[in-house]
């Protein structure tokens, strides 16, 4: 029998579980294999003794419905920049990367496949030149890598985006009020694009494009004025303002902050400090737009994406990340594909379709 790991590193994203049953279901068919999981990324692996998990028809069955990840996930503990603690209490980075090899070879794996966003395929390509044959399997909700035309997760995140949105539109127009919506993306705002064209947005705000607070202002008043008095903003956790655009006594301008719940108090002060009189609320989804079940579009990336990437196992083609380009489930070089960001293009036809529906980017 030969032995196949599958581990799911950084952070969570709808449809993880697709693809690790998409990988059991196609590796136990094909037969000769036996499919183990590692807990919490390769830490379980690396772990005296080690945490793993064979995985079989039984404990995948169904999991493709569920949020999350059945292996657990970390940010922390990365092998290529491990923080070990030394006998004198201080702590010293070490490259891991060869004791995960030789952890894999002593436990009798031939090939791991590894899921997981941009942090983590940097693992996979370090294992892969130290000589492990290694598929990589893209994971964001972020939607921000340029080798393929989705990630999975990322229109279950715009569908919850989506329906929080719909219910704000609701109270913002009973109450006449100004609500702010923010949701991720880190530095990519398609996410925020997206929700803005399907939930009807007024505003965008998105990192690919800096706004200028007196913009986001007219477009408010224009709106009081005509007497539709209420406003909803959708708000990338990464946008900021243009540099000049914002006076001292309404704050920071640039950067304020990429972390979650940032932006939106950011820029309910800046309106309040520009003028504006009426009620502003502010929502941050944050983490719910990546928990839960996967719609449907994901499962489907997902689990094509998880038996493809057991097929470049089946054909040795090792060092490759799966991917749906130009709508074909196709591979391309891991190397290449972590360092090849997509964002969105500011001229592009999705922000140029939106301001023909409307919606003002603050520019
Ligand atoms: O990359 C996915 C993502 O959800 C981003 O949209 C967000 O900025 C970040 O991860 C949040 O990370 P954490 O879960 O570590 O707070």
């Amino acid at each position: 029998m030969k032995k196949l790991l599958i581990s799911t590193g950084g952070g969570d994203c709808p449809g993880l579980n697709a693809v690790i049953r998409g990988i059991t279901k196609r590796a136990l068919q094909e037969g000769g294999w036996e499919v183990w999981g590692s807990f919490e990324a390769f830490n379980g692996l690396m772990e005296e003794p080690s945490r793993l998990i064979k995985l079989d028809e039984k404990n995948t069955a169904g999991i493709h419905v569920l949020g999350g990840t059945i292996l657990g996930t970390t940010n922390k503990g990365n092998p290529i920049r491990f923080s070990e603690k030394q006998a004198d209490g201080s702590i010293k980075i070490v490259n891991k990367i060869p004791d995960l090899v030789a952890k894999l070879k002593a436990e009798g794996f031939e090939a791991v496949i590894n899921i997981g966003g941009d942090g983590s395929q940097e693992i996979s390509q370090a294992m892969y030149e130290a000589g492990f044959p290694v598929v990589g399997v893209p994971k964001t909700i972020d939607n921000d890598l340029s080798s393929t035309d989705f990630t999975f997760g990322f229109q279950t995140a715009v569908q919850i985006a989506t329906d929080s949105f719909d219910r704000l539109v609701t109270t913002a127009a009973s109450h006449h009020r100004v609500m702010i919506m923010e949701v991720m993306g880190r530095n990519a705002g398609w996410i925020a694009l997206y929700t803005a064209i399907a939930g009807g947005a007024e505003i965008c705000l998105i990192p690919e494009i800096p706004y200028d607070l007196d913009e986001v202002v007219e477009k408010i008043e224009s709106r009081y004025n005509k007497g539709r008095g209420f406003v909803n903003i959708v708000i990338a956790e990464g946008a900021h303002a243009k540099e000049g655009s914002i006076t001292s006594s309404q704050g920071e301008e640039g950067r304020i902050s990429v972390r979650l719940g940032g932006v939106a108090y950011t820029l309910s002060e800046q309106l309040k400090a520009a003028g504006i009189d009426a009620d502003i609320r502010e929502t941050v989804l944050g983490h719910t737009q990546r928990g839960g079940t996967p719609i449907a579009f994901d499962r489907v990336i997902a689990s094509v994406f998880g038996v493809k990437a057991f097929e470049l196992v089946l054909e040795k083609k090792f060092g490759q990340l799966i991917v749906l380009l130009n709508n074909e489930y196709t591979s391309v070089p891991i190397k290449e594909a972590i360092s090849a960001y997509n964002y969105v293009d500011p001229k592009g036809t999705l922000v140029e379709a939106a301001k023909g529906l409307g919606i003002s980017f603050g520019d």
